[in-house]
């Protein structure tokens, strides 16, 4: 098979310093909350030894070629270390008798939810869990285009969210079933406060809609002096504010936290990609079922703004440390499982 190459998986043992092992507690409602430690942790891991993707075929490929980026995804040992130690720490945390096993363990507003934020794929044969603000409408693409429906990502068309896309609650139970044992199933994460800020920038800075719906409410609540607001000048400490007070259950989608949408432990998930490696992760996955070569994960768009470590170190420093001190818990699941370090907004830090 082209561009197949077996892993020689040398085993070898890494010390981290860590943010990264994490005790366990059970809060009130079984909720497991998971309290960081600064500890030194021992993992195993897969050595740098590891070229190209395990495929299950990359037809037409010339033999043994591999591009440059494949070559840096295999390649790079601290990305191993970060996707082995989120596949330990889910394994751990969702072991635990109060976490759900199965979506049969979930309520039926839980299940709800999650069935509507998968994504079939019956030609081949994945699951993909979308989160809004890590990439969700070009993985719509991409299926678009894997479906047949567009003819290329690059296609200049605005994203239709809904239409021409397969959702997992669409079907029936035992077809449920049949997918999430036997489909490919994959999620894409992001740093949790990097995701809230782009969630804030453009919802509140450019969706008119969300500032009537939701910008209006968060002044009335959080604003002693509502003047002549119109939604459209919420600041990010009023909506940290207003998510403190929001049920994790029940919020809008773009801010839910992503343990919620994609319910990790009662659906077994294959691979856990990062917005941080959006293009190598991608083309993993892409390998991974099989797609056609010629159906590429799209470029950013001309026109996106990334999130700069500027951008989010000047927007962190204005919130209040309380405040965030009483946030972070409802993401605590997105940092702890995904390995995201907590926000550092220390005087020292803030001041340059
Ligand atoms: C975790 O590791 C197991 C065993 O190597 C693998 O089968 C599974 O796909 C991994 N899961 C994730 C989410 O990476
Ligand atoms: C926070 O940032 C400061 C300045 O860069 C650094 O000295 C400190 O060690 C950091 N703290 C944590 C907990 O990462």
């Amino acid at each position: 098979m082209g561009g197949l190459m077996v892993a020689r998986a040398a085993r070898r043992a890494v010390l981290l310093p860590t943010m990264l092992t994490f005790g366990v507690i059970v809060a009130s409602g079984g909720l497991l909350l998971m309290i960081q430690k600064g500890m030194l942790a021992e993992v195993d891991t897969l050595s740098g030894r590891t070229y190209g993707a395990r495929s299950r075929g990359s037809g037409g490929a010339q033999s043994g070629v591999n591009t440059e980026e494949d070559w840096k995804w295999s390649e790079d040992p601290d990305y191993q270390i970060i996707q082995e130690i989120r596949n330990r720490t889910l394994q751990s945390v969702c072991k635990h008798k109060t976490m759900p096993h199965s979506i049969l363990d979930l309520t039926s507003a839980q299940r709800r939810n999650l069935l509507k934020h998968i994504l079939v794929n019956d030609e081949y044969k994945f699951l993909y869990c979308y989160v809004p603000k890590v990439a969700c409408s070009n993985w719509k693409r991409v299926i678009k285009v894997l479906n047949g429906v567009l003819d290329s990502v690059h296609v200049h068309i605005k994203m239709d969210h809904k239409n021409d896309l397969v959702f997992l609650g669409d079907l029936k139970n035992s077809e449920i079933k049949y997918r999430l044992k036997h489909y490919y199933k994959f999620l894409f994460v992001r740093d949790p406060m990097e995701r809230l800020l782009s969630a804030y920038r453009n919802k509140f800075g450019e969706i008119e809609a969300y500032q009537r719906r939701y910008g209006m409410e968060i002044v009335r609540r959080y604003r002693k002096n509502v003047g002549q607001s119109r939604g459209d000048d919420v600041t990010f400490t009023e909506f940290l504010q207003y998510l403190v007070d929001e049920d994790v259950e029940t919020m809008n989608e773009h801010w839910m936290p992503i343990y919620n949408l994609c319910q990790p432990c009662a659906v077994t998930y294959d691979y856990i990609g990062s917005y941080e490696r959006l293009q190598s992760d991608a083309r993993h996955i892409l390998q991974s079922v099989g797609a056609p070569r010629s159906v590429e994960f799209p470029q950013r768009q001309a026109w996106y703004k990334p999130i700069t470590k500027e951008t989010l170190h000047y927007y962190l420093c204005k919130v209040p440390q309380g405040l965030l001190n009483e946030l972070l818990p409802k993401y605590i699941l997105d940092f702890s499982l995904y390995a995201y370090p907590f926000p550092n907004v220390t005087d020292k830090y803030c001041r340059h």
